[in-house]
């Protein structure tokens, strides 16, 4: 079976089951292990037997289960680069991209250099080896300590850092329990979903994404509160900066706390014109 026969059977499968078709392509690609210039460019290549036997074995499991792309295949791309994903950490996803996309912009902005960066809540370790790893590219020197309450997340993000030949020092803790230093930077996406929210949750983030990396108490605004009302311990100076990613219905309630405990606070919208980044500076 050529490449392209492969794709339009599976596509017409996941279309007969209201799926979205696309999972064909990345799913075929990421097993043949190809860039999309490559994979485009043996478009009527014939497959291996077990190739194909692979793939629609897996096509199956996604129409049956649900099962997401990233757990398909084990991994997630994020910002361009491979990052391992388990049941253990959230895969990471493309709001955490524009998250990380700001930081770097506000970087390079403010001509900034040898930072030191508090990733809280690292999971797979997304956020800081991105940071790292694009910052050395712009000459940044950083430090960076990323941080997690879950020993198995923090051993997923340590292979993702090996992989990815950064360099961070990661630390086991509930948010800043065993975090000894001050920062220029604060990054963090923490939970911040409402357990009340859970009914409305997809089944396949509930099924697939560990709920102690979804969901919050205090209406998904505990580690935002927590973290606030703490940060102040660990930030060099009055320029030291907290971003975070933010659920987009809580932007009002972030800048409550943020303005109770003196800090200054702006939040973005993402590409879908929704609240998704706040950016927090001493008063
Ligand atoms: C939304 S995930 C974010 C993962 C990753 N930073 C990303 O953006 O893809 C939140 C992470 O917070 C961690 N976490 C949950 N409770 C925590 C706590 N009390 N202290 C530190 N980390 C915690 C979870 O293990 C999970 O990895």
């Amino acid at each position: 079976m050529r490449r392209e026969q492969a794709l339009n059977k599976a596509c017409s499968l996941l279309r007969e089951q209201a799926k979205e078709e696309s999972l064909a392509k990345f799913l075929l690609m990421y097993l043949l292990d190809e860039t999309t210039i490559e994979f485009n460019s043996k478009f009527f290549e014939k497959l291996d037997e077990e190739i194909i036997d692979t793939y629609f074995k897996l096509i199956s499991t996604h129409i049956n289960e649900d099962t997401p792309l990233s757990h398909l295949v084990g991994f997630e791309i994020f910002y361009d680069r491979k990052f391992s994903v388990t049941k253990d950490v959230l895969s990471p996803r493309m709001e955490t991209e524009e998250l990380v996309y700001e930081v770097i912009k506000y970087i390079k902005n403010n001509k900034l250099n040898n930072l030191k960066i508090l990733d809280l809540c690292t999971g797979s370790g997304a956020i800081a080896i991105t940071l790292k790893k694009e910052l050395e590219q712009l000459n940044v020197n950083t430090e960076i300590v990323a941080s997690d309450i879950s020993f198995e997340a923090l051993n997923i993000a340590k292979k993702n850092a090996e992989n990815n030949l950064a360099n961070i020092n990661f630390i086991k803790s509930d948010i800043f329990d065993n975090i000894n230093c001050k920062f220029d930077l604060i990054i963090s996406n923490p939970p911040y979903i409402s357990k009340d929210e859970k009914n409305d949750i997809q089944k396949n983030v509930l099924n697939y994404d560990p709920h102690i990396a979804l969901f919050a108490e205090e209406n998904g605004l505990y580690f935002y509160r927590n973290i606030i009302e703490n940060a102040k311990k660990y930030l060099q100076n009055d320029n030291s900066l907290i971003f975070f990613e933010i659920g987009y219905k809580q932007g009002n309630d972030i800048k409550k706390i943020s303005i109770k405990n003196n800090f200054n606070i702006e939040i973005k919208k993402d590409i879908n014109g929704k609240d998704r980044i706040a950016i927090l500076k001493i008063n």
